[in-house]
C-alpha cells in the first residue's frame, strides 16, 4: 500500500515538472556605474527561466551569467529576501516591486511573466533617494526620518511599568500593530507622482500615536518628522493613492489622514 501511494505521488511529481514552464526573457535594466554617472537601459537575454523563481533568483541567473561573461553583475539591494527587511527595491514595468499586489520585489514570481516577456527593470526614483549604482538607491532620508522621532522614551532604570499592565483598546492595538508593518521599501515614494512620503511618514506617527505610551512625545514626534520629511525633499501628498495601490503591507490612507490630524492638533497646542 506504501509502495503503491509513492509510485503515484512520483508519477503526479512527474507530471506536474513536466508541466513546469521555462521562459526566455529579455530584460532591459537600467545600468550606472556611480552617482554622477548618467546612466542608461541595457538590454540582457535570460534563458530557462523557472516560473517558481523569485525575481530575484532569476536576477541571480543574470549576475552569474555576467560573471562568467567577466561582466560587471548589476548591483541590487536585498536581505531578508522573505517581505521583511524593505531593501529590494525595484521598479519593474513601470511598477514598484513589480506586477503583483501586497508582495516585495523578493516575493515576487517569475509565473507572473510569460515566456518571451521583455521586462523593464528601473531603480525607485526620487529625488530623495539618489542612485548610488545600477538598482541600489540611498534611502537614508528615511533613516533620517525615523531618527526625528520614530521612538519612544522609557525609563529603563529597573522602575519601568510592565507594558501589559496598560490597558489598550483592541481596536487601537489593531490599528497600531497595522501601522507597524510598513517596513520602509519606498514604494510609496517611488509610485507617487509628487514622490512624496507621506504614506511612509504617516504610518511611523500613527504607531505610536495610537498607543498611550506613544502619547507623550507626540507633539514633538509629529512636527519633527514632518520637518525632517519635508528637509529631505518629499513631495507633498495631492490624494492621487497610488502609494497605497502599491505598497506591499498595505498601508492605509487613512494613516495619512491621522498624520495630518496629529500635525494640525500640535501645532494648535502650541
Ligand atoms: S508605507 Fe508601504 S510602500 Fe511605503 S515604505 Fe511603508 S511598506 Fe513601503
Ligand atoms: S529582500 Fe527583504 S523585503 Fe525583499
Amino acid at each position: 500500500m506504501v509502495a503503491s501511494c509513492w509510485f503515484i505521488l512520483s508519477q503526479q511529481r512527474t507530471t506536474n515538472n513536466q508541466k513546469l514552464k521555462n521562459m526566455n526573457l529579455t530584460l532591459q535594466i537600467w545600468r550606472q556605474k556611480g552617482p554622477k554617472d548618467k546612466g542608461s537601459m541595457v538590454d540582457y537575454k535570460v534563458t530557462e527561466i523557472s516560473e517558481h523563481m523569485s525575481f530575484l533568483e532569476m536576477m541571480d541567473v543574470l549576475n552569474e551569467q555576467l560573471i562568467n561573461k567577466g561582466e560587471e553583475p548589476v548591483a541590487f539591494d536585498h536581505d531578508c529576501r522573505e517581505g521583511i527587511c524593505g531593501s529590494c527595491s525595484m521598479f519593474i514595468n513601470g511598477e514598484a516591486h513589480g506586477p503583483d499586489r501586497g508582495v516585495t520585489t523578493c516575493q515576487l514570481h517569475m509565473r507572473m511573466f510569460k515566456d518571451g516577456d521583455t521586462i523593464t527593470i528601473e531603480p525607485f526614483r526620487a529625488k530623495a533617494f539618489p542612485v548610488i549604482k545600477d538598482l541600489v538607491v540611498d534611502r537614508s532620508s528615511f533613516d533620517r526620518i525615523q531618527h526625528a522621532g520614530g521612538y519612544i522614551s522609557v525609563n529603563t532604570s529597573g522602575n519601568t511599568q510592565d507594558a501589559n499592565a496598560i490597558p489598550i483598546s483592541k481596536h487601537a492595538a489593531d490599528e497600531a500593530m497595522d501601522a507597524a508593518t510598513c517596513i520602509g521599501c519606498g514604494a510609496c515614494v517611488a509610485s507617487c507622482k509628487n514622490a512624496s512620503a507621506m504614506l511612509f511618514v504617516g504610518a511611523k506617527v500613527s504607531q505610536y500615536a495610537l498607543l498611550p505610551q506613544g502619547r507623550v512625545e507626540a507633539v514633538d514626534r509629529v512636527k519633527n518628522m514632518v520637518a525632517q520629511m519635508d528637509l529631505e525633499g518629499f513631495g507633498n501628498c495631492t490624494n492621487t493613492g497610488a502609494c497605497e495601490i502599491e505598497c506591499p503591507k498595505g498601508i492605509s490612507l487613512e494613516n495619512i489622514a491621522r498624520m495630518n490630524r496629529e500635525y494640525l492638533m500640535a501645532n494648535v497646542k502650541d
